[in-house]
């Protein structure tokens, strides 16, 4: 069931026991920070094999509900998305392991030999029939309405999250804009510095989309109309985070995913059209020109990402349901919330790299490389060269640009488990021969490079070498048992008094 509402979505967690109502007053200064940090914390990361692992419903704790919260009336949510189950949920799947069949099930399509072959067809192309969005009139978005002096973010419980951040943060809005020229659509989630009531800073790296449209409009000196949706249904929240092609509106992408049409509302102020469900929206606009220190922030890094000049959002209304709740996320060392979203979009992304690479078999991006640092690929490898030529084609593939560091390997390496990716890359590398260098553009949030947004890369090669690629001795064998002792030991076992094996 696709959940066209925030609110639908947490009554779906609390009923399944993965939300919890936390009644203790607590402050948005750092309080509900710790609290999530802890249960993103609990039981999770590749310490405990749980990231190792083919994604499973391992996962730190569940969705927090902040009912009383310090000065505020609106209750804050966190951690709603902090499991890979409960992003399958979000998206109306059934589990995690559905992912990979969003797209999977479409890259399978073979010509159809008759009618029955045919009508085999339709639900795989059901989902491209609901895509078109649907406009509503009176939508529960814009039940309270907030202009002028009433437009006040301090009536929001905006949250502190770390210490040494700038200011409070808005951690989890889907940032709407329009290309000025074509007036293509781009939903992109972009973290919101609050700088007083009415402004707050607009942190689009400039690789991504929404900045794209700001270069475009500032060429033509021109404001850009922005709209941002706090809470919209999960779907769309998922959306915005996702790397898709910048000719593919996330609206679309996100009622293909949901497998229903999004319903939208215009806004009041501005010509954009907003998701008629939000819990909150911000309607507003940015200058040409206009720039200000936005952070420090805790970042999803692990570290503080340093202040830095961004441009300026300024609001116009705020609009909002008539019991919203506010979500946010807390970012920090991994894991936290945001790393299920990432590996949502490693699985369900893989499909779409394997159409382009067939000879991809497995890809891990594990979360303590934090998106876009490590990336573990293994593929079958049937020409010299081939891993290299991985590398280059991932490093040229749309968010995957920014990948520091690309390990390849045989087929029959499991990427998932870390112990099998280390014991690889140890013995199968000679270093002069195997790593490659390479320089591009590196995210925003890498600290290391010595310039900003520009930096190196590095590819390793750990397929077995071929004579063709210089090595002339006779690589060995892995050691593995004769299969008929094994099966012979496994009756066996019972017996040997050891315990179980
Ligand atoms: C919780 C969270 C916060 C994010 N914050 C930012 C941010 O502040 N700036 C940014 O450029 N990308 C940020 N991202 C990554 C973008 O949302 C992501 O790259 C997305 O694909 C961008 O969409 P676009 O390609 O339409 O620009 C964040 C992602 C998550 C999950």
């Amino acid at each position: 069931m696709a959940f066209h509402d925030l609110k639908q979505f947490m009554a779906e967690l609390e009923q399944r026991g993965e939300l919890v109502r936390i009644k203790e007053e607590v402050s948005t200064d750092l309080e509900i920070t710790e609290i999530t940090d802890r249960v993103s914390k609990s039981g999770s990361g590749s310490g405990s094999g749980c990231v190792s692992a083919k994604p499973g419903p391992c996962g730190p704790g569940p969705a927090l509900l902040f009912e009383l919260v310090a000065g505020h009336t609106v209750p804050v949510l966190t951690n709603a998305f902090g499991s890979m189950r409960r992003v399958a949920w979000a998206l109306g799947l059934k589990d995690e392991q559905e992912f990979g069949r969003l797209f999977g099930s479409l890259m399978d399509i073979k010509m159809p030999a008759g009618w029955l072959d045919r009508l085999r067809l339709v639900p795989k192309f059901k989902r491209f029939l609901s895509i078109a969005p649907k406009i509503v009139k009176n939508p529960p978005c814009q039940q309270v309405v907030w202009r002028q002096e009433e437009v006040a973010l301090s009536r929001i419980p905006i949250l502190l999250c770390w210490p040494g951040d700038g200011g409070r943060f808005i951690t989890l809005p889907a940032v709407f804009t329009r290309h000025p020229v074509t007036g293509r659509r781009n939903v992109g989630m972009y973290r919101m510095h609050v700088y007083d009531d009415c402004t707050t800073g607009m942190h689009w790296h400039t690789h991504k989309g929404g900045a794209e449209h700001y270069r475009q409009a500032e060429r033509l000196n021109q404001r850009l109309e922005v709209a941002v949706a706090i809470g919209p249904g999960p779907a769309v929240t998922y959306a915005a985070t996702a790397p898709v092609p910048p000719d593919i509106d996330e609206i679309q992408f996100a009622a293909f995913l949901q497998n229903a049409p999004v319903e939208m509302a215009r806004c009041l102020t501005i010509d954009q059209e907003i998701p008629a469900n939000s819990q909150f929206v911000l309607e507003g606009y940015v200058e040409p020109k206009e720039r200000r220190i936005e952070g420090p922030f805790g970042d999803h890094t692990g570290y503080y990402s340093p202040a830095d000049s961004y441009p300026v959002f300024h609001l116009t209304c705020i609009t909002h349901q008539k019991d919203p709740v506010y979500p946010a996320t807390i970012v920090g060392k991994p894991p936290m919330e945001d790393c299920y979203l990432a590996k949502a979009t490693e699985r369900i992304f893989l499909p779409l790299i394997q159409a382009q690479l067939p000879e991809v078999v497995e890809f891990n991006l594990p979360m303590e490389g934090v998106f876009h640092n490590l990336a573990f690929v293994s593929i079958n490898k049937t020409y010299p060269g081939q891993a290299k030529k991985v590398m280059s084609a991932l490093w040229g593939m749309g968010q995957m640009m920014f990948t520091k560091i690309i390990i390849v390997f045989e087929s029959d390496v499991d990427v998932h488990n870390m112990a099998d990716v280390l014991w690889r890359v140890g013995n199968d590398i000679d270093p002069r021969r195997d790593v490659i260098f390479f320089e591009g553009p590196v995210d925003a949030l890498d600290h290391a490079a010595s310039n900003p947004h520009l930096g190196s890369k590095m590819g390793i090669d750990a397929t077995r070498k071929w004579p063709e690629e210089g090595y002339l001795r006779t690589w060995p064998e892995v050691i593995r048992m004769d299969p008929a002792v094994v099966e012979k030991v496994d009756r066996l076992w019972p017996k040997l008094g050891i315990g179980s094996s």
